[in-house]
C-alpha cells in the first residue's frame, strides 16, 4: 500500500520538462533576435554617421552605390534570415513538428500491427474464438481494461475477488509502455506502482500528491496528460470506469463466469453504441478457479 508516501513532493513529468525546455529555447531565440536587431540598428546608424561625417575622401562605390549602403543591405538580409529562422523555420519544423511526425509514425505502426494481428487471427483462428474481427483503425484509442463478473462486479473492499494469472499477464502485456489512468482507491490498492507504465491518478483531493503518479482532478486533464500516448488505458475502478466510458473508444473486458459479492461495478455496455469484435474463451483449470472470456468491444 502507498499509505505513507502520499504527501511527498511530486516529481516533474518528462512531458512537462520537455515543454519547459522548449519554452526556454524559444525565449532564448527571441531574445537573440531582439539583440541582433538592436545591434543592427546601432551599427547602421554608426555606419551612416562615419561615412557622412568622418570620411573626408571619396567613398568607394560598387555599381554606383556607396560601400556602407551595401554593408547595411547585406546585414539587413542576415537579420531577415535570422527572423525567418526564429519565426518560420522553428514554427514549421520545430519540436511540435517533430512530435507530429513522430505521432504519425507511431500511428502508422499501430495500423500495421492491427492489420497484421487481424490477418493472423483470420488465418490462424484460436480454437475458442467466437467472433474474430480486426479492430478498426483508430489513431488515439482510449481503452478501458477491466475484469468483471457476470453481474459486472469488479472487487470488494479495495481488492479483486478472484485470482486469474493469465488475465494478469494479458493486462500486463496490453498496458506495458502506456499511460494507465485510475481512481485514487485503485491506486491505493497497489502494493507498489506497476512497472513500465505511467500512472495517472484521479482524485478530488487537491492536496493529494505522489512520487509515483501524475495527479489529476478530472478525466479531460488525465487524458491530456497522456496526449502523447496512442493508446492510454483507463484501468478502473468502478467510479473511474463510469467516468471514463464516454471517452473510451475500446473496451478490453475479461468477463469472469461467476457471481461475486462486490462493492464496485463496471458500467453497463450499451450494445446500441458498442460492438463486440472479438471474444476468446479461457476455461477454468488448476490455476484459474473460474472460466472467463476476453471480450474486445469497440465504439460503433
Ligand atoms: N476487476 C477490475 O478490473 C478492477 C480494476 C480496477 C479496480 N478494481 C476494483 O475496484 C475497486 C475500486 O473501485 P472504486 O469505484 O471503489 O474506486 P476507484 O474508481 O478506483 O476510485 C474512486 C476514487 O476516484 C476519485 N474520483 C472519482 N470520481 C472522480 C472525479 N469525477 N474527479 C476526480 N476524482 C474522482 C475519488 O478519489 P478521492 O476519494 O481521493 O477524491 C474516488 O474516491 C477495488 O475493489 C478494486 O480492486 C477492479
Amino acid at each position: 500500500m502507498f499509505s505513507n508516501k502520499k504527501k511527498q513532493t511530486p516529481g516533474i513529468d518528462p512531458d512537462q520538462k520537455e515543454m519547459i525546455d522548449n519554452a526556454r529555447l524559444r525565449i532564448k531565440q527571441k531574445r537573440g533576435l531582439f539583440s541582433h536587431f538592436i545591434v543592427f540598428l546601432v551599427g547602421s546608424v554608426g555606419l551612416i554617421v562615419v561615412s557622412q561625417f568622418f570620411i573626408k575622401s571619396e567613398i568607394p562605390q560598387l555599381l554606383g552605390i556607396d560601400w556602407w549602403i551595401w554593408i547595411i543591405f547585406a546585414w539587413a538580409l542576415i537579420l531577415l534570415y535570422h527572423l525567418f529562422k526564429v519565426y518560420v523555420t522553428q514554427k514549421l519544423l520545430g519540436p511540435d513538428w517533430e512530435k507530429r511526425q513522430y505521432d504519425k509514425l507511431v500511428s502508422k505502426q499501430q495500423d500495421r500491427i492491427n492489420k497484421l494481428q487481424g490477418k493472423v487471427e483470420k488465418d490462424y483462428p484460436l480454437p475458442d474464438a467466437k467472433v474474430v474481427i480486426t479492430p478498426t483503425k483508430n489513431y488515439r484509442e482510449v481503452t478501458m481494461i477491466a475484469a468483471a463478473g457476470n453481474d459486472d462486479g469488479l472487487g470488494k473492499d479495495g481488492q479483486l475477488v478472484w485470482h486469474l494469472p493469465d488475465d494478469f499477464k494479458r493486462f500486463k502485456r496490453l498496458t506495458t509502455g502506456h499511460h494507465i489512468i485510475m481512481g485514487r482507491k485503485t491506486f491505493d490498492s497497489f502494493d507498489k506502482p506497476l512497472p513500465n507504465r505511467t500512472h495517472i491518478v484521479l482524485t478530488r483531493d487537491k492536496s493529494y500528491t505522489s512520487d509515483h503518479a501524475i495527479i489529476c482532478h478530472d478525466m479531460d486533464t488525465a487524458l491530456a496528460a497522456a496526449s502523447d500516448d496512442p493508446q492510454p488505458f483507463i484501468i478502473g475502478g468502478g467510479e473511474i470506469y463510469k467516468l471514463g466510458l464516454p471517452y473510451a473508444d475500446k473496451i478490453e473486458l475479461t468477463r469472469v463466469h461467476g457471481s461475486f459479492t462486490t462493492d464496485a461495478h463496471f458500467p453497463e455496455i450499451d450494445e446500441s453504441k458498442w460492438k463486440l469484435v472479438n471474444s476468446l474463451h479461457h476455461p477454468a483449470d488448476d490455476k484459474h478457479k473460474y472460466s472467463f472470456d476476453y471480450e474486445t468491444w469497440v465504439r460503433k
